[in-house]
């Protein structure tokens, strides 16, 4: 049938062999004459315009401007800006305007937080990762780029490629889950997808890949929390995917909030310029997050004017809201701590991020009344939406095929979500529109047709815990999603109500998780569990005796100790977006059969964290019968639900692993691995086959397995497909303690399989 993802990386293959044989001359050419354009420019600035190009003024600037305040305007007009934020048309028209009224005419880079769409709102990019296909999720950032750049923004700090194996960290929900591999695949396509093939046209926009680096591993999943980790797991497991995203063409990266090594990202000369711009050659710009040169000082690094020397030192170009650069950095030049060259390379990167935008063609290239009016929340937006959003939703469970629901009967759908649409949206939504938005019971009201009844109720609040509560309703929370309201009646009542609504139903779904601002930013759990009030719910509906379906939407893998044994079907929803009614319906009725796969590991208890598949072996490998192993006395060492893992309404068989020969010689041999997938189910369906490599001899302990190939394919009831990876040394390198990329002669196993936990294997000897 079709295999998108094989075709596609031939392509690619023949693709930039033909580039690297055509486009370096006129590369060349392009890069002289944005050299000369910038040198001229350059000659005429003075030093203060170019302190100014270096300071990012965000937050809520947009704002500020609608509301009146004139000093923005005013600080542009002086030159003492070189980039701000904003979603609103008529404040960025205001500012570009008015950066053309300063004495050269530089225009400003227009930044946002487009994270999983814009006006149309996408999965969350850890739900968007689950797809397992990289062409869906480049035209999703394809539409965002759209959208975003329609109404004047033209840099997005988007893609978030941290590698994470702590789901308490609430950013999980903006990355692409704990493989070094796929997250690098989707770092790529998530680039493609904003910056296109030319980032001159108007509706392309800069990527800006963070948070560079290291941010995932936050020590106990606590966000701006430590880092501490050693260089070859950093290069082998956490860096790849940024490094992708560079080598993808990104324009921009932004710093971490966390310690490499000890030193702040934000100041860290190793990360910014040995690894980034030496070793790695990228050429792009790199801005500070949010305050991070101001907040090297509670690091302890030193005082305000000793940090801001420290960031441009290391090679950070644009300070982000700290206004650190636009302060200290004259007196910093006077007395002898940084050289004009200094200043002169960070200008001169931000000005070329603006000349490949082509905004010094054109400054209001991306600001166009028309397009801010139509090009927003379009039909085909809708209907992508809608489509990416199944295909983003993992079957957990399906005992009996509860699932699909018949479009016939009483359905009672239930709980605090059931009739929600805000929370659904997720965390980082600019635009939080509901206008277009079905709640989980109006889809299933819509998708379902005249012979389904529908009946709903609340039956819980989100939560009643005081401590939560209070904090997601704090200030600022409402960033990351929405102030969640308590019901006034009691628990008990709304238990009540629920039960008395669905008493004749034919089956339950149950709607609950957690809210968007649950996750995100800032949203660090420690314990990572339905919260208690659903809970109660869904033990008192389990009760009944009536099939129950357990829709979750949630922002990080939850743990389900209870849930996965006592519920007969879990979908695992997260939080679809604008389309996230209807996508539900289109699953839960098997209009659309899932097809997602786990891209982060679900542990049974939070005591496992961190989990994941590729773990390395111990010394003592656990063993049941001998106590001086390694596992827990409480809980097996396996996680709940495996990376890779998901269900579909049909079922799949795997052959065995067919290796074309079994002995290799050096690094020109190629291998080719089969296996044959056959639908042995019902109906039609996609199947996610993954290749995943083991060395078990290395020069450095190495994991487990590796994922380093994967294939989403389609099978008609009854078909088999023979499916094919090839293999070369790149799949088997890796960074050893010294830092060399290099691979090991020896045996190698070959597993392919529908997880990582349910793999066949082959193995093989490769000699150098
Ligand atoms: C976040 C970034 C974000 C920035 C700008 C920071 O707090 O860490 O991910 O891009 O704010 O909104
Ligand atoms: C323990 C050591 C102990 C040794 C000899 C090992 O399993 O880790 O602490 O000294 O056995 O009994």
């Amino acid at each position: 049938m079709r295999n998108v993802s094989f075709i596609r990386a031939v392509q690619l293959v023949s693709l930039s062999a033909v580039f690297s044989i055509l486009t370096p001359l006129s590369i060349l050419a392009e890069d002289k004459e944005m050299g000369q354009f910038i040198d001229n420019l350059m000659n005429k600035m003075t030093l203060e315009e170019k302190i100014g190009q270096l300071n990012l003024a965000s937050g809520n600037t947009a704002a500020a401007i609608l509301s009146g305040g004139e000093s923005l305007v005013d600080e542009i007009k002086s030159g003492l800006i070189g980039a701000t934020g904003g979603s609103s048309f008529e404040a960025i028209k205001k500012m570009q305007e008015a950066s053309q009224q300063s004495r050269l005419k530089i225009p400003l880079l227009i930044g946002l937080d487009v994270i999983h769409g814009y006006h149309t709102v996408f999965p969350i990019p850890l739900a968007l990762s689950c797809t397992w296909d990289v062409d869906l999720i480049e035209e999703s950032a394809r539409i965002a780029a759209r959208e975003a750049s329609a109404i004047g923004v033209n840099w997005t700090y988007s893609p978030m490629v941290d590698i994470s194996r702590d789901p308490r960290w609430g950013r999980v929900s903006e990355g692409g889950g704990e493989d070094p591999w796929w997250g690098s695949q989707v770092a790529t396509a998530m680039v493609r997808g904003y910056q296109g093939d030319d980032l001159k046209k108007s509706n392309t926009i800069m990527a800006c890949v963070k948070h560079f680096a290291l941010y995932g591993a936050s020590e106990a999943g606590r966000d701006y929390n430590t880092v501490d980790m050693s260089r070859q797991q950093m290069l082998n497991d956490y860096l790849p995917p940024y490094r992708a995203a560079f080598d993808a063409g990104a324009g921009s990266a932004m710093s971490s909030f966390n310690l490499v090594d000890g030193i702040p990202a934000t100041g860290n000369h190793w990360l910014m310029t040995d690894l980034l711009r030496r070793q790695w050659g990228w050429n792009g710009f790199v801005v500070t997050d949010f305050n991070a040169i101001n907040e090297m000082v509670a690091h302890g690094i030193g005082d305000s004017l000793r940090v801001a020397e420290l960031a441009l030192k290391a090679g950070i170009d644009m300070d982000m809201q700290s206004e650190a650069f636009i302060t200290y950095l004259k007196s910093s030049l006077d007395s002898g701590h940084i050289t004009e060259t200094d200043i002169n390379q960070a200008c001169r990167r931000v000005l070329e991020a603006k000349y490949k935008l082509g905004l010094f063609d054109d400054p209001y290239r991306y600001i166009n009344e028309k397009r801010a009016a139509t090009e927003l929340l379009t039909g085909e937006h809708l209907a992508f939406a809608r489509k990416i959003a199944a295909r983003s939703m993992i079957l957990l469970k399906n005992e009996n095929n509860l699932l699909p629901l018949k479009k016939e009967g009483k359905i009672a759908v239930v709980g605090p979500f059931a009739n929600d649409r805000g929370n659904l949206l997720g965390a980082w939504v600019m635009k939080r529109d509901k206008s277009k938005m079905a709640s989980v019971t109006e889809g299933i009201r819509a998708v379902g047709g005249n012979r389904v009844e529908v009946v709903t109720a609340k039956g819980a609040n989100i939560t009643d815990d005081p401590y939560l509560l209070a904090s997601l309703n704090s200030p600022f929370a409402m960033y990351m999603g929405e102030a969640i309201e308590q019901e006034s009646r009691t628990p008990r009542q709304l238990l009540d109500e629920a039960l008395q609504v669905s008493a004749d139903a034919d089956v339950i779904v149950a709607v609950l998780g957690e809210s968007a601002a649950m996750s995100g930013e800032a949203s660090s759990r420690s314990d990572i569990s339905i919260p208690e009030s659903q809970q109660n719910l869904l033990r008192a509906l389990t009760a009944t005796g009536k099939p129950v379906v357990l829709l979750l939407l949630n922002g990080r893998p939850l743990t389900l100790p209870w849930e996965s044994e006592h519920v007969p079907a879990i979908l695992e929803a997260w939080a679809p977006g604008t389309a996230s009614g209807y996508a539900i319906a289109d699953v839960l009725f098997g209009d659309y059969n899932p097809s997602g796969r786990l891209t982060m590991t679900f542990p049974r208890s939070v005591g496992q964290i961190p989990l994941y598949y590729n773990y390395k072996n111990t010394g003592r490998p656990f063993h049941a019968q001998n106590k001086f192993t390694s596992k827990y006395l409480d809980v097996p060492n396996e996680p709940l639900y495996p990376f890779g893992y998901g269900l579909s309404y049909t079922t799949f068989d795997y052959g065995d692993v067919h290796l074309d020969k079994t002995e290799l010689q050096g690094s020109q041999d190629m291998l080719m691995a089969s296996v044959n997938v056959t639908n042995t189910g019902n109906c039609e369906g996609e199947e996610v086959v993954q290749l995943y490599i083991t060395d078990p001899i290395a020069r450095i302990s190495r994991p487990v397995k590796e994922l380093k190939g994967c294939q989403k394919i389609f099978l008609c009831p009854g078909e088999t497909r023979k499916v094919t990876f090839s293999i070369t040394v790149n799949d088997l390198k890796y960074y050893d303690t010294d830092g060399h990329y290099d691979w090991d002669g020896g045996e190698f196993f070959i597993q392919i399989g529908a997880n990582s936990a349910a793999v066949k294997s082959a193995g093989c000897v490769w000699n150098r």
